[in-house]
């Protein structure tokens, strides 16, 4: 009778021919589907675990494309995240649609089969299992938000403009952070709930450059909005800003993060200024956690937006940097003028790099200790209907020069943040601006103590 019932409740996953049920799947269930998944379609699917959760449970990231089990040169790693508050479960909910949809339409569907012959697509539906376990059915409170250890994941990252590197990190965030430090992600969007709205980083400034009127602003700030109204735009009502009974009037459906409330810890922060990836939060209901008669009208209202932020992935440059003999060169910097990145973009171990930028001319300037600075201009094409970014590569030349015997080579080196001019704490960890900056931030959250 057990084995029956326990029978009848895994097959009840999957209603064949229909999809993926529109209802909230604990998470032995979602193992075990994602475990079918991988076991059905592992020609394009490869399912591993990135870590596990305080509470032992595994954080399995499914990936998908024409090469999943590693990179490939020019195939760029694109990746979603949900459930990072237990609490917020659409994201979760919606990743799972999207493997189903993923699944049953490659090699069937044109737009679909072009997007995982050309990306490396990473989902890990919950970032959060032990929170979504605990997590009780209701819109606001944040009953389940936190981790087992009741902290916030997402205040939990090394931050750039706050000196908190003291700080303990929650065994989901160290799995993350490697997870980041071992693939060269280029894009990432990492969903929630609470609002309707798509924000983009910082989310976190300290009163540098980069705070300009009441906006923490990147260096690659056109390119977020960008990114924020692909998705808000492609929604069906994210756009028009204002979805939520109590919500911000959010132009276009976007914000910059800092602009809309400061947060340091940030997991989009982080993966922009260490990880090279632009990532954007992605607030897709007001009701946290949404009866299951909302699930299908959320996924279709999503839908369209997630295959298109996808697609972004392939905005802008790659290509490889290259010494004189043909050898790729890790660690380069790729820098794109005007554009100050706190951590200069490096190549990987394959010499590549991916920058994504919009269409335009671009100075690009490669330099790598023991060669000789390399400076061109690059004009980008719209690439998105090649879903591939413009290919360019970089010859760069070494300096013949008498080293000192014994001592070796000069490498490029690990990026630290630089200093955002001012007052950047990530280099002069700087206690009255850190206490300045919590006091404010613990002002805001007991002002409005709804949290997304
Ligand atoms: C996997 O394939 C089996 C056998 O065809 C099928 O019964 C099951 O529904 C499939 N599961 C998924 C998640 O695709
Ligand atoms: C995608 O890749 C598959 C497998 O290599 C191949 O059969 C198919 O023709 C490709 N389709 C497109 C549109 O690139
Ligand atoms: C990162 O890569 C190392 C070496 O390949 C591997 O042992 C580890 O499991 C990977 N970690 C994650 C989170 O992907
Ligand atoms: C590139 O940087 C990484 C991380 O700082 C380092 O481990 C690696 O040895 C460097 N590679 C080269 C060729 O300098
Ligand atoms: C630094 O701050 C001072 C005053 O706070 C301002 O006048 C100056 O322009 C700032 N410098 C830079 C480089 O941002
Ligand atoms: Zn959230």
């Amino acid at each position: 009778m057990w084995i029956f019932s326990l029978c009848l409740f895994l097959g009840s996953l999957v209603s064949s021919g229909l999809g993926l049920e529109f209802r909230y799947h604990n998470s032995v269930q979602v193992q075990q589907y994602l475990k079918d998944i991988s076991a059905n379609y592992s020609d394009f699917t490869h399912l591993h675990s990135i870590g596990r959760s305080v509470e032992g449970r595994e954080l399995w990231v499914l990936i998908l494309g024409q090469h999943p089990r590693e990179h490939r040169p020019g195939i760029p790693e694109f990746k979603y995240v949900g459930n990072m508050h237990g609490n917020e479960v659409v994201g979760r909910v919606l990743l799972l649609q999207l493997i189903d949809h993923l699944t049953q339409s490659y090699l069937r569907d044109p737009f679909v089969t072009r997007l995982l012959n050309s990306t490396r697509i990473h989902i890990l539906p919950s970032m959060n299992p032990d929170g979504f376990e605990a997590a009780t059915r209701d819109c606001l409170y944040s009953q389940g938000r936190f981790n087992k250890n009741g902290v916030d994941l997402n205040r939990n990252f090394p931050d750039a403009f706050s000196g908190n590197s003291g700080q303990v990190r929650e065994k989901e965030v160290v799995a993350v952070m490697e997870w980041i430090q071992n693939e060269t992600f280029v894009l990432s969007a990492n969903l929630h709930g609470g609002a309707v709205v798509a924000s983009y980083a910082y989310d976190n400034s300290n009163g540098g450059r980069e705070l300009q009127g009441s906006a923490s602003v990147t260096p690659d700030d056109d390119v977020f909005i960008h990114l924020a109204k692909t998705y808000s735009l492609k929604h069906t009502s994210m756009h028009k800003g204002n979805s939520c009974p109590d919500s911000k009037d959010f132009s276009y459906g976007i914000t910059n993060g800092y602009k809309w409330y400061p947060l340091k810890g940030g997991m989009q922060d982080y993966n922009y200024v260490w990880g090279q990836c632009l990532e954007i939060t992605l607030e897709l209901s007001c009701c946290k956690f949404p009866p299951e008669s909302d699930l299908q009208d959320l996924w279709e209202a999503n839908k369209p937006a997630l295959l298109a932020y996808m697609q972004q992935v392939h905005l802008g440059l790659k290509g490889q940097v290259l010494d004189t003999n043909g050898v790729p060169v890790e660690n380069a910097s790729v820098e794109v003028q005007g554009r100050r990145n706190l951590c200069p973009f490096r190549t990987n171990h394959n010499g590549e790099y991916y920058r994504l930028l919009l269409p335009g001319k671009y100075t690009i300037t490669v330099t790598c200790p023991g060669h000789k600075t390399l400076i061109e201009t690059v004009s980008v094409p719209y690439g998105l209907d090649e879903f591939s970014a413009k290919t360019h590569n970089f010859q760069i030349q070494k300096i013949v020069s008498s080293t000192v015997p014994g001592m070796t080579a000069p490498t490029c080196v690990t990026p630290r943040p630089r200093s955002s001019e001012n007052h950047s704490a990530a280099l002069l960890p700087n206690t009255i601006t850190a206490l300045i900056a919590l006091t404010i931030h613990r002002l805001l959250v007991s002002l409005d103590r709804k949290l997304f």
